[in-house]
């Protein structure tokens, strides 16, 4: 009777933290559409721009009972103890406003990038030579790229309004495949480098669950990076670090895991290898790599079309190849055996060990 009681409560409390959550940025995702169908009707141009894929797209109910697959699985990992109920605060009335106001603020911009496949604004006397080329665009069309603060406190809004509110949860499908190694050790004498760290979204789930375990966050962007050590400042052993993926600066053999979260799709082949390499010598032998990022095509068949069209809407130039990578094949390359994958709704997970 007790553990029924404690069960109905852990659902209560999951769906009154992650039902506004939900609301709130499906509205958003509403809003953007209509917003964005009214200035093309303005234009001119019909509604909609017709889509161009031959492939099947799922339909909504296909995407609701998606979604709501991997609300569930978010629940059954809270009632198995993998992770503690989600804290996923997204901030004050007043911060979370302001968020609201810099994403619609910034939608006209984007309107006009995308309308006219602007994608290099962010390449300008400040940036140039700065960070490789490849990074210097305006990823999704958004404004400054990974460039600038108002990018970094836009970007939470507007990954949660692209999934309409799950993609913390995706972020948190890492987890179990993180306790399958870590279970029975001593949290504070094992190491996690998050890749592509952005603003801190997956290392503050991380230690929600592991308090004690020192994390490196990187990431190539000192806004992004500014903006998760804000977003991390209660936690401690946190450490923040400015630089490439392709070139870390740190020792052989130094980490038992390493993730990676919505990184790879934005990565050219070549430095996909680079990167690679970086996490097989990284790694300890027996350490683990997990990657969360998009499904590739033939996962989900019906999503193919879904596929094709995200880098239409959104600058996304190294998707397509992404998408047709065999990650498999490219970490046997480099020493690291594949586990296994998780679906996760739109996105998937990746495991891979290090042989050791
Ligand atoms: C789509 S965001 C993902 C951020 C975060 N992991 C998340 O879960 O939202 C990609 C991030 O990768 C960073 N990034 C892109 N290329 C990089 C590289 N070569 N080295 C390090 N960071 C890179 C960007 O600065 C950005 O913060």
């Amino acid at each position: 009777m007790s553990s029924l009681l404690s069960r109905l409560a852990t659902v209560a409390a999951y769906g009154a933290t992650q039902a506004p959550r939900l609301a709130w940025y499906a509205g958003h995702g509403l809003a953007m559409r209509r917003l964005s169908q009214t200035a093309r009707q303005l234009e001119g141009a019909p509604a909609r721009a017709p889509a161009r894929t031959s492939k099947p797209t799922p339909d909504r109910n296909r995407h609701l009972a998606d979604m709501t697959d991997l609300l569930k699985r978010d629940l059954a990992n809270v009632g198995a103890g993998l992770y503690p109920l989600p804290i996923d605060y997204d901030g004050s009335l007043p911060t979370l406003l302001k968020r609201s106001r810099l994403f619609f603020e910034d939608l006209p911009r984007v309107h006009r990038r995308r309308r006219e496949n602007g994608h290099s604004d962010v390449l300008e006397e400040t940036t140039r030579g700065k960070r490789p080329r490849y990074y210097l665009q305006n990823f999704h069309f958004q404004s400054g790229g990974w460039m600038t603060d108002e990018s970094a406190q836009r970007y939470d809004t507007q990954v949660e309004v692209l999934f309409s509110g799950t993609a913390n949860a995706m972020r948190r499908q890492a987890l179990p495949p993180l306790h399958e190694i870590f279970a029975g050790c001593d949290q504070r004498r094992l190491r996690l480098l998050d890749v592509g760290s952005g603003t801190g979204r997956f290392l503050a789930s991380v230690k929600q669950v592991w308090p004690r375990l020192p994390v490196i966050g990187l990431d190539l962007s000192e806004s992004y990076t500014r903006e998760a050590r804000r977003h991390l400042a209660r936690w401690s052993a946190v450490e923040l670090v400015v630089a490439k993926a392709e070139a870390m600066p740190l020792p052989d053999a130094s980490q038992d895991a390493v993730t990676s979260v919505f990184l790879f799709h934005e990565l050219p082949p070549a430095v996909r290898r680079l990167v690679f390499g970086e996490f097989a010598r990284l790694l300890k032998p027996g350490g683990r790599l997990v990657l969360v990022d998009s499904l590739q095509y033939g996962d989900k068949p019906e999503y193919d079309g879904s596929l094709e069209l995200f880098p239409q809407n959104f600058h996304e130039p190294y998707f397509d190849s992404y998408a047709r990578e065999d990650f498999g094949a490219l970490a046997a390359s480099k020493g690291l055996r594949h586990v296994r994958d998780i679906q996760a709704f739109v996105s998937k997970v990746m495991i891979f060990d290090k042989v050791g």
